[in-house]
């Protein structure tokens, strides 16, 4: 079966109870169960980590074992030159989501460390934006 891994940054395990006008009300754990619903030929693994360190620790050890991984690293977007490098160096395709429109938030939300370096970018829709990355991955890998 086809593999693909999530993989949120910190604070992304408070969804639900987080700045709801932004982030929404639903928790991740809700969300997942809903997506892997919708996909029952994939097998969708799940990822949460408030350290950068993990973050990139999590993508070396699952490159080559997916068909792609989705990287929401949150904070770490607009701060980590080590998760870019890291990104860089996958054989594994890597679909970065928000979601939130980080292009419209403040100045130091816009620039991701990781946007020249993944395959696909989508932000700004909610949590939909992990179920397009998805649909992204099962056309394009
Ligand atoms: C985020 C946007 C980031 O700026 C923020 O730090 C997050 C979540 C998003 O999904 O919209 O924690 O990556």
């Amino acid at each position: 079966m086809k593999k693909i891994l999530i993989i949120n940054g910190p604070n992304l395990n408070l969804l639900g109870k987080r700045q709801p006008e932004i982030y929404g009300n639903k928790s991740f754990e809700t969300y997942l169960k809903e997506l892997r619903d919708k996909f029952p030929d994939i097998i969708i693994d799940y990822y949460q980590t408030n350290h950068e360190g993990d973050i990139i620790d999590k993508l070396q050890a699952s490159d080559g074992k997916y068909i792609g991984i989705i990287l929401n690293p949150a904070a770490y977007t607009h701060t980590s030159i080590a998760i870019g490098d890291t990104v860089i160096a996958l054989d594994t395709p890597v679909v970065e989501v928000h979601i939130s429109d980080i292009s419209k938030r403040e100045g130091f939300r816009q620039y991701s460390y990781i946007a020249d370096y993944v395959a696909h970018r989508i932000m700004g829709i909610g949590l939909d934006g992990y179920e397009l990355a998805v649909q992204y991955l099962i056309e394009n890998h």
